[in-house]
C-alpha cells in the first residue's frame, strides 16, 4: 500500500513518527485526520495536526509531551488533549468519536465510536480521510467515502442529506473550501445548502459559532471570491436581516491590502480579517454595527474599531487638506484601534492619505519624548492636569520637528512654562 508521507516536510514527518511509535508503544491505534490529511494529497502546507486515537488521550498525550518537550493542554471534559511544540506546531489529539445532534445547530452529543464513525461526524468527503500512522500502516489512506475522487474531480461533497442540518456553519466552510481550492460544490450538495439558507438554519446556531466560522473567510487569501459566492447563494442575513454587501467596496480595499502587506511596516500585522469587516459593515448604520457586534460577541477593542467608523469620513475629509501638520495627522489618528487605521489607508486610493498615513505609522507613532514628568517637577511644575498638557505641547512640537534634542525639550518647557 502507498506511503503517502514520504514527501511531507521532514521535521514534521518525524513528530508523526514519534507519536505512532508512542502509539505502538502503548499498543493504541493512531490516524491523522481531517484538513491535513486533505491537504497532504493536495500536496499543500498545513501544520496542524488532527490525530484520533483508539485508546487513552490523557495518557498518549502525557508521555508524548515529554517525548516531544511539548506544553499539553487537557480538556477532560471532552477527552481531548493539545500539545503546543516549540516551533509553533500544534497537535490535537482525541478518541474516535461518534456524534449526533439533538436539534438543528446544537452542540454535538459526542460518544465513543469506531474510527468509521468518526470519519463519517465530518463535513465533506475531502475532510472525512484518515492515515495510519502506526508501524503497520504507515502513511496509509483510509478513506471510506471517496474523498480522494472527490479531490480528484474538485468536489465539496457532504457525507449525508443532514450534515447542514446538523450543523449549518459547514455553509460558509462549503464557500470556503471551494474557493480555497477553487473546487465546486457538487450538485446534491448544493441543493442542500440552498435548501439551508432557504430555510434560515443558520439562526439555529449560535451567532458567536457562526462568526468564528465567518471569520475563517475573512482570514483567507482572498476574501472577496468568498464573500461573493456567499452573496448569490443570499447567505448574508445572519449579519443583518437587510444586510446589502457592497463588493466593489470590499474589493476596492482588497486590492490595497494586498499593496499594503507587500509594504515592510505593515508586513507584520495580522489584523487583516478586521480591516475585511470593517468593509463590509461599513454602511450599516452605527446601531445597526452596535447590535452586530455584541449580537457575534466581538471582543473590546474589535467592537471599538466598529464604533471608531464613525470618524473615518471626517478624517478622510482633513486629509484632502493640503499640509496638514504632523502633530495634526498624529491626533486623527492615535486614539484609532490598528485596524481602523488600516481601513483608512486602504479605503482609499488617494496619495497623500497615503503618505499620511504611512508617515505616521512607520515614524510618527513611534517618536518618544526624552523628558518626563521629573524634568518638569525640577523646573518648578506640579504633577496633574497641566504638566500632562504640557508634555503633549512639547511631545507636538517634537513631532512637527521644531525640536530634536533634550536639552530643546527642556528650553522650550521653560518658555512654556
Ligand atoms: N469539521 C467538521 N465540521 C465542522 C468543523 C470541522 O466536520 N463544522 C471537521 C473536518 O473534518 C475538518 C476538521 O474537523 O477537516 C478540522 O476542522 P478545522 O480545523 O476547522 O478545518 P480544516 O479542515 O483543518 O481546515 P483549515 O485548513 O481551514 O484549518
Amino acid at each position: 500500500m502507498k506511503n503517502y508521507l514520504v514527501n511531507i516536510d521532514k521535521r514534521f514527518l518525524d513528530v508523526i513518527k514519534k507519536i505512532g511509535q508512542e502509539s505502538d508503544r502503548q499498543k493504541m491505534s493512531a490516524y491523522i485526520v481531517g484538513g491535513i490529511v486533505r491537504d497532504i494529497l493536495l500536496k499543500k502546507k498545513n501544520y496542524d495536526l488532527d490525530i484520533v486515537i483508539e485508546g487513552n488521550v490523557k495518557k498518549l498525550a502525557q508521555s508524548l509531551a515529554k517525548k516531544l518537550k511539548a506544553k499539553a493542554i487537557f480538556y477532560e471534559q471532552f477527552g481531548t488533549a493539545t500539545l503546543n511544540l516549540e516551533n509553533k506546531l500544534r497537535i490535537d489529539l482525541v478518541t474516535v468519536r461518534k456524534e449526533s445532534y439533538a436539534r438543528s445547530g446544537a452542540l454535538p452529543n459526542v460518544k465513543l465510536g469506531t474510527l468509521r464513525d468518526d470519519l463519517f461526524r465530518r463535513d465533506f468527503t475531502i475532510n472525512a480521510m484518515a492515515m495510519g500512522i502506526n508501524h503497520s500502516n504507515f502513511g496509509h489512506l483510509i478513506d471510506l467515502f471517496n474523498g480522494k475522487e472527490d479531490i480528484r474531480h474538485g468536489k465539496i461533497r457532504v457525507l449525508h442529506d443532514k450534515s447542514f442540518i446538523d450543523d449549518p456553519t459547514r455553509i460558509l466552510r462549503a464557500v470556503r473550501f471551494e474557493q480555497r481550492f477553487q473546487f465546486h460544490i457538487e450538485r446534491h450538495t448544493l441543493s442542500l445548502l440552498k435548501k439551508a439558507i432557504k430555510n434560515k438554519l443558520t439562526d439555529n446556531v449560535t451567532p458567536t459559532r457562526y462568526f468564528v466560522e465567518f471569520k475563517k473567510m475573512l482570514c483567507e487569501k482572498s476574501p472577496v471570491p468568498n464573500l461573493r459566492r456567499l452573496k448569490g447563494l443570499g447567505g448574508f442575513y445572519f449579519l443583518h436581516p437587510q444586510f446589502k454587501i457592497n463588493l466593489r467596496h470590499v474589493n476596492a480595499v482588497h486590492q490595497n491590502i494586498q499593496k499594503m502587506r507587500r509594504k515592510s511596516m505593515y508586513k507584520d500585522q495580522n489584523q487583516w480579517w478586521m480591516v475585511y469587516l470593517l468593509a463590509i459593515v461599513t454602511h450599516l448604520s452605527g446601531d445597526q454595527r452596535k447590535g452586530f457586534g455584541k449580537k457575534v460577541h466581538l471582543r473590546r477593542e474589535e467592537a471599538k474599531s466598529l464604533a471608531q467608523l464613525e470618524d473615518c469620513s471626517e478624517i478622510m475629509k482633513q486629509f484632502l487638506r493640503k499640509s496638514l501638520k504632523r502633530s495634526e495627522i498624529l491626533k486623527m489618528l492615535h486614539s484609532l484601534e490598528e485596524s481602523v487605521i488600516f481601513y483608512l489607508r486602504a479605503k482609499t486610493n488617494q496619495q497623500q492619505s497615503h503618505q499620511y498615513i504611512d508617515r505616521y505609522w512607520s515614524v510618527d507613532k513611534n517618536v518618544q519624548l526624552s523628558i518626563s514628568g521629573e524634568d518638569l517637577k525640577q523646573i518648578g511644575l506640579h504633577e496633574g492636569k497641566k504638566m500632562g498638557r504640557m508634555l503633549n505641547e512639547i511631545y507636538y512640537h517634537k513631532i512637527d520637528k521644531h525640536i530634536q534634542t533634550k536639552q530643546e525639550e527642556l528650553k522650550l518647557a521653560k518658555q512654556l512654562y
